[in-house]
């Protein structure tokens, strides 16, 4: 198979703002250091999409709230060199530690969810190359196969609404497979083909993101080429072959690891050299909801996976960035970063500006982090999740850096 591989660490690092340029009204302030520091905007790139430029493992499957590769590239080498340790403790669908593995970084990542799990191990451990991957899906489609016949009876009704009966009877078998042999990167491309209404997908015509069935726009009557049985493996070698489309040239690192925990549990490295993070968003995006279709197939014994309270409650949410932030005061490196990708939760008659909760605590909680600058960030629509809900407009990449002497 042709792939277009690319060489690593040979991106041009390009200078982030760290003036105050621009005219936002937001002034932060740390209570410790008393220091006002008004946002500046991101350079203009950031805004071009990095789809068509990026390595295409990223598009593994996607995930809310999922942060631009480029935002991370940049961040990463910003503010850290190879061969440093970056970690990432709400790693998500694993942007930040793919970024870091190709670009030569040292990684560690965590994150409460299991699909996070997934798609994170899935990017940094994939098969070296496409016909490895290959030949993997060929042997644990060959052992679904044998299994016994699935009982439709015992999948929620709400499970089986969204799938042909025959194509969730391979979806069943396939992914029984791959949670008994721990194979994250097949598990990955198949969660990925999971939903939409494209015909390369196994649902019923439904949404890609988020999954809603699409039958009032695509009825039974008026298309039913879209509810015929739609066998498994083509699509997932299909797949496959998209997945390495533009892999960049990395070796996973036995060094590297991922465990699945909360910030509040977790036990950071002795030490590291740049942490760099987009906490969850408060009230706007349930990961849990959001996820369900995907995180039934990881895990079907689980009924409501991820109830998270720190995506709801602003307490746990403080909690949790708290335990963070003594994390970071007491195993970040002198001279290291620690940068926060903050959603900003915006509706019709306020801002809640959580950066300037996150400022605060990080002042008591992390004494020894001097907050530097400011990034102000629009998100355009095409990343948030549902229209007219209370949407998170801006983001705010707070950059903190750990003082020589302190
Ligand atoms: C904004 S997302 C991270 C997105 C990621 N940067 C990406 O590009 O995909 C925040 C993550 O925090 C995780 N999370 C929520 N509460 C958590 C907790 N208490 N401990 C650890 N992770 C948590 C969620 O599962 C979610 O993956």
């Amino acid at each position: 198979m042709q792939v277009e591989t690319r060489k690593a660490h040979v991106s041009t690092p390009k200078l982030l703002p760290s003036h105050n340029t621009a005219s936002s009204p937001l002034i932060f302030a740390t209570s410790s250091v008393r220091r006002k520091i008004s946002p500046v905007p991101p350079p203009s790139y950031w805004k071009q999409s990095s789809v068509n430029s990026e390595c295409t493992l990223h598009q593994l499957s996607p995930y809310i709230g999922k942060l631009k590769s480029s935002i991370a590239r940049d961040l990463i080498i910003n503010y850290s060199k190879p061969g440093e340790l970056v970690i990432d403790p709400f790693s998500g669908s694993g942007t930040v530690p793919l970024e870091a593995a190709i670009l030569g970084r040292n990684l560690f990542a965590a994150d409460i969810s299991p699909y996070s799990k997934i798609l994170t191990k899935a990017k940094i451990f994939p098969p070296p190359g496409p016909d490895d991957a290959l030949k993997l899906a060929e042997k644990v489609l060959k052992q679904a196969e044998k299994l016994p016949e699935p009982d439709l009876k015992e999948v929620p009704e709400w499970v089986r609404r969204f799938f042909h009966p025959e194509t969730l009877k391979d979806a069943l078998r396939f992914a029984s497979i791959c949670r008994r042999n721990g194979c994250e990167f097949l598990m990955a491309c198949f969660l990925g083909i999971l939903h939409h209404q494209r015909p390369g997908f196994l649902s019923y015509p439904s949404s890609h993101l988020v999954p809603y069935l699409r039958d009032k726009k695509y009825p039974p009557h008026k298309f039913p080429e879209l509810y015929d049985y739609r066998p498994l493996r083509p699509r997932l070698l299909a797949k496959i072959k998209r997945a390495y489309r533009r892999k960049d040239d990395f070796s996973s690192s036995s060094g590297w690891e991922f465990r699945q925990s909360k910030i509040e549990n977790l036990t950071f490295p002795d030490t590291f050299d740049c942490l760099i993070t987009s906490p969850p968003y408060m009230n706007t995006l349930d990961y849990g909801r959001d996820n369900r279709l995907r995180l039934w197939f990881i895990d079907p014994s689980e009924a409501r996976p991820t109830d998270n309270p720190v995506t709801r409650k602003k307490k746990a949410f403080h909690r949790a960035i708290a335990c963070m932030a003594k994390k970071v005061e007491k195993h970040l490196k002198k001279n290291g970063y620690c940068i926060l990708i903050v959603g900003e939760r915006v509706n019709r008659s306020n801002t809640e500006h959580l950066s300037k909760d996150i400022c605060r605590i990080m002042s008591e909680k992390a004494p020894s982090l001097r907050l530097l600058s400011i990034i102000e960030d629009e998100i355009p629509d095409i990343r948030r999740t549902r229209k007219n809900c209370l949407a998170t407009k801006t983001e705010h990449i707070l950059i903190f850096k750990r003082l020589e002497n302190a």
